[in-house]
């Protein structure tokens, strides 16, 4: 029987497919918070916290890891030793490899191994195939700068206990390895920060044989459950271990058969005189972190990380999503630092918050309290990045070194999305089109979910509904539109489909336990899955994108990869077995939160090498992701639900998104499963104009709800929204390049940009968009005609729309109306920033438009600065330093001017076609909100530039009634590439 409600149509589709088989393989009725594992139901996540609460109950507790006397040696920025890990009363113990790096970057680095067996030693049980060492591969998919050793690093101190390691920027920072038991401090300016293996709670369950349980004897019906009872309950005793997942474990009826035995690495992290801890996306909860030990508003379960097709997801939960970024960040007044846990197994993570009393900084700075976390991975090394702020950009911008920064979008990418699963054929696809346009509904895209293809044999087209598909991709074309068609990573094993043919001849799939393809189900039915850790599978992926394989795809089509956590409706928590083999033989175990991240990796180069010589940069969506993936596409918050609720927890996480390194992310507008109200419905595309990746999407058995379907008011409403995304596109943009440079968020929570105002540091329903001041707080309640914005500083603040000066004072809340037709959006005083305010159908038709620039006076009268970052929106050209840059500065309140942003000398760049053609690209208006009086009764203002003089008409209004005095220049006619001046 299935349920009703939101989740029947996933579950409705996939029972039809599979309608045949047996009653074995036919779904939970729906996905809910019991088919996935809490943490007592995870072997290695129940022991580590037991391990934790061993240490926290016994009393003078000691770490069984020390630094083996003699082992260690400092050399060029490294400190290398053997830690032994004492494993039983016997004294005997384990070698750990121990390095600790120092990187020029200012992050430091701490990586255990365990040291490789003697080839014998061990044997791996079930599989003799899988590799037999810990995976040590992430950084090669995760790491790409920030990790060259700094040879400036000295030793300040060193005796047979410790040795202290200088290193950073002027040596600010110090690490604090001591070796019994083994533990480090780092410190900025002579201040502990963060502190490894404070509590003891370190763990690498080392390696060890199998020991079969000798034969039981025979038992009498009815004593065998009960002796079986006792023999385990006398294990567990003996050795203070629960030994009962070591070797297998069971969830929801499957066995995980575990080769390698226990493996699990663990280690305490607290952050002292820290309060607040941001990150580990993905998860559905507040941008703040909660505790997870209990307690009165608190989680129970640890965060974790585990990627997985969660759909009806849980909000206000620790549990699993679909990505996993393994960054944290620690924030108090005026500091932030961070560690970044690089590990690609299933993770979870406990938080807990204690007052500190031997912390000198929580007395009297305001901080009150030190946070504690806890992680453990099921294999893998530990490995553990350490960042020492201080400020929250600093933290950004050295994970975007060692991570790779957001890659620059093409721009229609920013622009609105529409999509939903299906559009029913190419005519409906062009009927779309035109009734957008009808509407006078600007948008850029149109998506094709899996039932455009020949029953789910993705690469190919149903012919009946789409017999057509390069004249709906040319008719998308003529007013520079784009489609996107989805490819996910199962691919159907069936009969005369060429595209398995090759997988299985060319052996590139992954494997089961034994070695042999593995085989699952998903949208096809059964299916196998592309195994893109292997180098050979790329290649052969790259192959299928070209234009004449994949036949009525075209140079506007592009890529969103779906289920590529992977989704396995009939596996384990709906994903791969962990047992499952990948390229190189490792587990998949050791791999699973990366497995997302190679998939969307292997799509975009595959779609960067569509033809020889593609010069365009591609767009390719992600569902699963891990820390790296913001180099190669956006990704989604996954499949919410058309609630109120849902709207308002997309915020937070679209925030940590940007927290974490991947910021070019979005929630789908209106929600995927149900149908949203009208009001619901507008109001998230009022919130949706504000995430990075803006996009409509809605389940197959949701009413149709296409924009201009609303009805009135509401359409119009929408249409605005769009409207006023499309005329910030601008600035959009401006605030990914600089995402691409430095890994700067693209919309910021109020830590990150006012770090030293803890009132602040939880809210997360609000936010400011790139560097331009704009602060919005989209209205995520029923029926909430006006919203409490958080000011956080003494700037003026004016309303966006009517140019009221909001009374404001700093750290208090301001309540600004917001009837359905209004998005709360203040602009904060002191920027200028770039808008085109002509609508038009798509952001390609807008693309040689003239700017207007919105000049927002600060307090002092007569100051204001911002900037604008273009390029041709499309292609790598922008790496041959052709973009325009400009900075903008008004100053004494009289002249605006406007600069190369980075000082470049003009003669410096060979413009190309764009740049040429840019050149005609004219400033139009300049609005000045907050002008000064003495503006009053002026006619003209003076453009100079390129040694010409004009003057354009000034139109003045003055303050009345609230609202700000303001001016509008108007036909500013200087071109957006040059430099000029404007003199009132
Ligand atoms: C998954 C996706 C959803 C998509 C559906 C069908 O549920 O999250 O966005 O529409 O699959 O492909």
């Amino acid at each position: 029987m299935l349920a009703s409600g939101p989740l029947s149509g996933k579950w409705t589709t996939y029972v039809c497919l599979l309608s045949t088989l047996s009653t074995l393989f036919a779904p939970a009725v729906s996905v809910k918070e019991h088919d996935f594992k809490k943490c007592d139901q995870s072997g290695f996540c129940k022991r580590n916290r037991a391990f934790a609460d061993h240490a926290v109950g016994t009393s003078a507790w000691q770490s069984p890891y020390n630094v083996l006397p003699d082992s260690g040696a400092f050399k060029d920025g490294q400190f290398q030793a053997t830690i032994l890990k004492t494993i039983n009363d016997k004294g005997e113990t384990v070698r750990l490899p121990l390095t600790v790096s120092f990187h020029e970057s200012g992050t430091a680095r701490v990586t255990i191994d365990e040291e490789k067996r003697q080839k014998g030693e061990i044997e791996l049980r079930h599989s003799s195939k899988a590799r037999k060492e810990r995976y040590n591969e992430a950084e090669q998919w995760v790491v790409v700068g920030g990790t060259s050793l700094d040879k400036e690093a000295k030793v300040a101190f060193e005796d047979k206990t410790q040795i202290t390691v200088q290193y950073g920027p002027s040596s600010k920072f110090e690490a604090v390895i001591r070796f019994s038991p083994f533990t480090v401090d780092f410190k900025r300016d002579g201040q502990s920060q963060i502190k490894f293996n404070d509590k003891g709670f370190l763990n690498v369950e080392h390696w060890r044989q199998k020991i079969e349980p000798p034969p039981e004897p025979e038992k009498k019906e009815g004593e065998e459950a009960e002796g079986e009872k006792k023999e385990e309950e006398k294990k567990e005793e003996s050795k203070g271990e629960d030994e009962s997942t070591w070797w297998d474990e069971q969830f929801g009826g499957n066995t995980d058969s575990k080769p390698r035995g226990p493996e699990s690495v663990g280690l305490d992290i607290s952050f002292v005189g820290y309060e607040h801890v941001f990150g580990i996306p993905s998860h559905a909860g507040p941008l703040s972190l909660k505790q997870t030990r209990g307690g009165e508003g608190n989680y129970q379960e640890p965060y974790r990380l585990y990627n997985a097709d969660v759909f009806e997801y849980i909000l206000d939960s620790p549990m699993t999503l679909y990505g996993a970024i393994p960054l944290m960040q620690a924030h108090r007044k005026d500091s932030s630092v961070a560690v970044f846990w690089l590990n690609a197994a299933e993770t979870w993570i406990d938080v807990t918050k204690a007052k500190d009393s031997k912390n000198p900084l929580a007395l009297g700075s305001g901080s009150k309290l030190s946070t504690s976390t806890h992680w453990y991975s099921e294999s893998g090394l530990l490995d553990v990045f350490v960042f020492l702020g201080p400020t929250p950009h600093d933290i950004t911008e050295k994970y975007g070194e060692l991570t790779g920064t957001t890659a620059m979008p093409q721009e229609f990418s920013i622009a609105y999305h529409q999509c939903r699963w299906n559009y029913n054929s190419d005519d409906d696809v062009k009927d779309v089109d035109a009734k957008m346009d009808k509407f006078k509904m600007p948008y850029d895209v149109i998506w094709l979910d899996i039932e455009y293809t020949d029953e789910k044999k993705y690469f190919t087209w149903d012919g009946h509904s789409f017999k057509d598909p390069i004249s709906m991709g040319k008719q998308l074309e003529s007013h520079g539109r784009k489609l996107v068609t989805i490819i996910d990573p199962h691919i159907k094993n069936t009969d005369n489909y060429p595209v398995v043919a090759e997988l299985k001849a060319k052996d590139l799939a992954v494997k089961n336990k034994d070695g042999n393809i593995f085989e699952g189900w998903c949208w096809p039915g059964s299916s196998h899955w592309i195994d893109a850790f292997s180098p050979a599978a790329r290649e052969w992926w790259a192959s299928l994108f070209k234009y004449s394989s994949f036949k009525g795809t075209m140079e506007n089509t592009w890529i969103w990869n779906d289920m590529n956590e992977p989704s396995v409706f009939n596996g384990p928590e709906t994903t791969m077995p962990k047992d499952n083999l990948h390229y190189g033989n490792w587990e998949h175990r050791d791999v699973h939160n990366l497995n997302g991240m190679t998939f969307h990796n292997a799509t975009h180069h595959a779609v960067k090498s569509r033809k020889p010589g593609e010069l365009q940069r591609p767009f390719v969506l992600t569902r699963s992701f891990f820390a790296g993936s913001q180099r190669v596409g956006a990704m989604w918050t996954g499949d919410n639900q058309a609630a109120w609720d849902h709207l308002k927890a997309s915020i937070p996480m679209v925030l940590s998104q940007g927290i974490a390194g991947f910021p070019f992310s979005g929630a789908d507008v209106g929600g995927f499963f149900g149908n949203p109200e009208k009001d619901l419905l507008t109001r998230w595309y009022q919130a949706g104009a504000f995430y990075p990746f803006f996009r409509g999407h809605a389940h197959i058995d949701a009413r149709r709800r296409e924009p201009y379907l609303a009805g009135e008011p509401y359409s119009t409403i929408i249409a605005a929204a769009l409207r006023l995304r499309y005329s910030l596109l601008p600035s959009w943009y401006t605030a990914f390049r600089q995402a691409y440079l430095d890994g700067t968020p693209i919309i910021k929570p109020m830590f990150y940009t006012h770090p030293s105002e803890e009132a602040g540091f939880a809210i997360d329903d609000q936010f400011f968009v790139g560097n331009t001041g704009l602060l919005a707080k989209p209205v995520t309640d029923q029926d909430r005609e006006m919203v409490d914005i958080w000011i956080p500083d003494n700037e003026v603040y004016y309303d966006y729309f009517t140019y009221d000066i909001v009374p404001t004072s700093k750290g208090k809340l301001v309540r600004v109306d917001s009837p359905m037709n209004k998005i709360p959006l203040l602009m904060q005083g002191g920027h200028i920033f770039a808008r085109r305010d002509r609508p038009r159908r798509s952001s390609a038709l807008m693309k040689w438009d003239d700017y207007t620039l919105v000049v927002t006076i600060g307090r002092d009268g007569k100051f204001a600065e911002g900037d604008l970052y273009v390029d041709d929106g499309e292609s790598y050209d922008f790496e041959k330093g052709q973009y325009i840059h400009r900075k903008f500065v008004l100053e004494a309140g009289k002249t605006i001017s406007s600069t190369d942003a980075e000082g470049r000398d003009p003669k410096s760049i060979k413009e190309g076609e764009w740049f040429k053609k840019a050149r005609n690209i004219l400033v139009d208006k300049i609005i000045v909100v907050g002008a000064p009086s003495s503006w009053s009764g002026k006619k003209e203002v003076t453009v100079e530039s390129d040694g010409t003089t004009w003057t354009a008409s000034v139109e003045y209004s003055p303050a009345a009634k609230g609202r700000a005095a303001f001016a509008i220049i108007k036909k500013v006619g200087a071109s957006i590439a040059a430099d000029w001046k404007v003199v009132v």
